[in-house]
């Protein structure tokens, strides 16, 4: 058993720690945010993520896991500091690093024991020595025995916990190959492919790997813009692309493009170092513009089916970024709500999970309470996120409420054939519908 101390207790901390207390490890969350700790206290979860509560119960009753805002209670006898604060977009895409600062010379000022610092921060490529630099410097005099290791994380807000148990590798990056492989231990009861790698080369992976799969999702959308021009159907076209195993069936679906809290920030960080380093990103450059354009196509189309958005009522059916998560951080529906309001349209949204992060984000918008309240009297609904609770929708119910039949299915959720079959004008992402009501 390992005592670690977690700082930061958003998606990834609260999930990291709280899965290696289930793992037997002796863990102490810390956030900066009163509230937060409070509520985790008493079994209140910030965050909405599937199974998350059952998991901090569990651990929390059998005393391996606990939750505070003080530093020098968290970090005492430590042997391992995790550092999950938030690295949020700064100036032009610069990834923002003044919480991982504060983290780190929290650990200079308090800890006097040998200690592994492990970055689970999404961090650019040089961070690591930084951490050690800001460390060293903080401790001139009386030097601290410690070792940074980075150690970035690929879990998916929506599957967290099982990313987390099950992970496809686990990538561990330090000058320090001793405290490499003890980090390594923590992950040992996973039985998971373990890489060692020095520390710019962990950072990198991490950056890599989401631009890439951000790159996957722009790609498809691409092909989906010309297939509508070109009458091919991009589902079809993802699914023949997909049985070849060199390219894969994952994110490839074509749709209002991507979001989140890490990609959008993660690509322009990348291309930002790119720039920085005298590299020509052209091709993230490209991949963020697409993804831009994505979400304006949506607005386009409504605007040429409505003749116009002023005073139209526009029903949002899905606000999180990805359903199973109350995540709405660069959630691509915010653009397309904006984008409307811009035109003089009138929105009312519902989203199962995300309907409090929203209010706090988006003013003038009617909240609904279900999917039957954003249809009543809307001209036109979009289909912004793919929540399973509305791929069963009632569609008769929707039709009947509706005052325009006007349907934009921007993550392609819906049969062509049925919707025009019930009288819809139904327009999806590249399956060629272009609003026809005939099949
Ligand atoms: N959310 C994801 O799906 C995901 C996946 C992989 C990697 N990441 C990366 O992990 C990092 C954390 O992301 P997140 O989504 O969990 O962020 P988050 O915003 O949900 O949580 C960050 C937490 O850190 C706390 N915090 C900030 N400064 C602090 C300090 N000095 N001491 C203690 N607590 C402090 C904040 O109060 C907040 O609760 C980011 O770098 C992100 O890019 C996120």
């Amino acid at each position: 058993m390992s005592k670690l101390c977690v700082i930061g207790t958003g998606y990834v901390g609260l999930v990291t720690g709280t899965c290696f207390a289930d793992l037997g490890n002796d863990v102490t969350c810390l956030d900066v945010n009163e509230t937060r700790i409070e509520n985790l206290i008493n079994g209140i979860m910030p965050i909405y993520e599937p199974g998350l509560e059952e998991i901090v119960t569990q651990n929390t009753e059998s005393g391996r896991l606990t939750f505070t805002t003080n530093f020098e209670e968290a970090l005492k006898g430590a042997d391992f500091a995790f550092i999950a604060v938030g690295t949020p977009s700064g100036d032009d895409g610069e990834a923002d690093l003044q919480y991982v600062r504060s983290a780190a010379e929290s650990i200079a000022d308090l800890v006097n024991d040998p200690i592994i610092v492990v970055n689970k921060s999404t961090v650019p490529v040089g961070t690591g020595d930084w951490v050690t630099e800001i460390i060293n410097k903080r401790r001139a005099g009386k030097p601290l025995d410690f070792t940074v290791v980075s150690n970035p994380e690929f879990l998916r807000e929506g599957s967290a916990i099982n990313d987390f148990m099950f992970p496809d590798r686990v990538v561990l990056g330090s000058i320090n190959s001793d405290a490499a492989k003890s980090v390594a231990e923590l992950y040992a009861p996973l039985r998971c492919p373990v890489m060692i790698t020095d520390i710019r080369t962990a950072e990198m992976i991490k950056y890599a790997s989401n631009a890439f799969l951000a790159t996957k999702i722009s790609f498809i959308n691409e092909i989906a813009n010309m297939c509508e021009e070109m009458g091919a159907n991009v589902s079809e076209v993802s699914r023949g692309m997909g049985y070849d195993h060199r390219i894969g069936t994952q994110f490839l679906d074509a749709g209002i493009g991507w979001g989140g809290s890490c990609f959008p920030k993660d690509v322009k960080a990348l291309a930002h170092m790119a720039v920085l380093h005298g590299t020509h990103p052209q091709l993230l450059q490209a991949v963020i513009e697409i993804n831009r354009n994505q979400r304006r196509r949506v607005v386009l189309k409504l605007r040429k089916a409505l003749g116009g958005l002023d005073d139209k009522v526009i029903g949002i059916l899905g606000i999180s970024f990805k359903p199973n998560t109350d995540d709405i951080r660069d959630s691509p529906t915010l653009e397309v709500i904006h984008l409307l309001q811009n035109e003089g349209a009138i929105i009312q949204a519902y989203d199962p999970q995300a309907m409090e992060n929203a209010k706090k984000e988006l003013k003038r918008v009617k909240y609904c309470e279900n999917p039957y309240q954003v249809a009543e009297g809307a001209d036109a609904l979009i289909l912004a996120t793919s929540w399973n609770e509305f791929k069963q929708i009632d569609l008769k119910k929707i039709y009947d409420l509706m005052n325009q039949k006007i349907i934009v299915d921007g993550r392609n959720i819906w049969k062509p054939e049925v919707m025009r079959d019930m009288g819809f004008t139904y327009y999806d992402v590249g399956r060629g519908t272009n609003g026809d009501t005939e099949k």
